[in-house]
């Protein structure tokens, strides 16, 4: 498949925007619903620099997709700050509307419409295109740019069907098509993946690392899926509304994890094996094979120093999905420990000013 031309920002800096503000920056953000007993965001920080590929992990129920929303101006917060491009999402909301594309988690495609007229409709509410009501009575330009996002995503004659007929991994693609029609700044995707199939997975992101290569837009990604956080400039581990781990997956992979190297012998050379492994200071637990805290430089040097024949030589090297579930697994037991203290997480009353000013917990859009 060809890619077509990667759209990005339509002009080269929002008016009025600080020229180095970072793409998006959050500072002590937090979120209780009504009538909730604690707060679903509980005062997180980080910030996002223009152009990075950054990726919000953690569990369900965690507080990514009510970040999401408080970013991109739907939901309000009920405490702490955040700025788009510089732009604050309260106070400047509109203008912060127009600099961010988003793809919900939960599909939010009108069921009755065809997916073109779902398209359509976006890219009238946008303000991209005059509203006319068939598509060949649209621009020239809006039928190019819909025709070249959706053969992009594969995306066929289906899109002049009734969105009801589509299968959940076409009602994506749609969702995907619009969200970059405008052409934003800062593409918010909320599990874009979820319900994909891996050629269409791997074709999302093939585009997605051009869209952002050459057109400079800033990615926020939350994914379930840790493999697609391995390429990430920056990753924030968030757990009951908290920050519990923030880096590049490179710097969370070596806090948390190591590398190991795994050897075995023949039944009757174990003995042996394990002798001559206990001299190096390697203690080797079980009846093989033999896993080691052994990584880098040190593995040529621990095999050379073995003379017992092995019939098993492996290097295991960490994943990003193992340092996260230690990370989720930590922050579980010191959740538990908390709550055995008699701490519930209500201690975040500090954060909770305006929670009751706050009227609606709903959509501002
Ligand atoms: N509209 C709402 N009203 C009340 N509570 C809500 C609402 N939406 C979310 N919550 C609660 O806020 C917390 C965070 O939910 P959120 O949807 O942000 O999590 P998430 O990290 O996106 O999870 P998932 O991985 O399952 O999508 C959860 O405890 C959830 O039950
Ligand atoms: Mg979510």
């Amino acid at each position: 498949m060809t890619l077509g031309p990667v759209p990005g920002p339509s002009d080269p800096a929002p008016a009025g925007a600080p020229p180095s503000a970072p793409a998006i920056s959050v500072q002590g953000l937090v979120k209780r619903y009504r009538k909730a007993t604690r707060n679903a965001v509980d005062g997180i920080s980080f910030e996002v620099g223009t152009g990075a590929f950054f990726v919000l992990l953690g569990p369900n129920g965690a507080g990514k997709t009510t970040t999401i929303s408080i970013l991109t101006t739907t939901l309000s917060p009920t405490g702490g700050r955040a700025l788009i491009g510089g732009r604050d999402i309260v106070a400047e909301a509109s203008a912060v509307r127009r600099e961010v594309g988003i793809i919900f988690q939960k599909p939010s495609l009108d069921q009755n419409l065809t997916g073109e007229e779902n398209v359509r409709f976006h890219a009238v509410l946008y303000g991209l295109y005059p509203w006319a009501p068939s598509w060949r009575l649209m621009p020239a330009a809006y039928r190019t740019q819909v025709e070249e996002l959706a053969g992009l995503l594969g995306v066929g004659e289906e899109i002049f069907a009734p969105v009801r007929t589509y299968s959940g991994g076409m009602r994506r693609k749609l969702e995907i098509v619009r969200s970059l029609l405008h052409r934003p700044r800062v593409l918010f995707l909320d599990e874009p993946t979820a319900g994909l199939d891996a050629p269409t997975r791997r074709t999302l992101w093939d585009y997605l690392a051009r869209v952002r290569r050459e057109s400079g837009t800033t990615v926020f990604l939350t994914t379930h899926y840790l493999e697609e956080a391995e390429g990430a400039d920056h990753v924030c581990v968030i757990d009951h509304g908290r920050v519990v781990a923030a880096g590049s997956p490179a710097q969370l992979k070596a806090e948390l994890t190591h590398e190991t190297l795994i050897v075995d012998a023949a039944a009757a050379d174990r003995a042996a094996l394990r002798a001559e492994l206990a001299g190096l200071g390697l203690a080797a637990d079980g009846d093989g094979p033999f896993t080691l805290p052994v990584g880098g430089d040190r593995t040529h040097a621990v095999l050379r120093s073995i003379s017992t024949p092995l019939t098993l030589v492996r290097t295991s090297a960490p994943t990003l999905e193992d340092a996260y579930l230690q990370i989720v697994g930590r922050s579980a037991a010191d959740g538990e420990e908390e709550g055995a203290g008699g701490e519930a997480s209500e201690g975040a009353a500090g954060h909770s000013d305006g929670a009751s000013s706050t009227p609606e917990d709903s959509v501002r859009a």
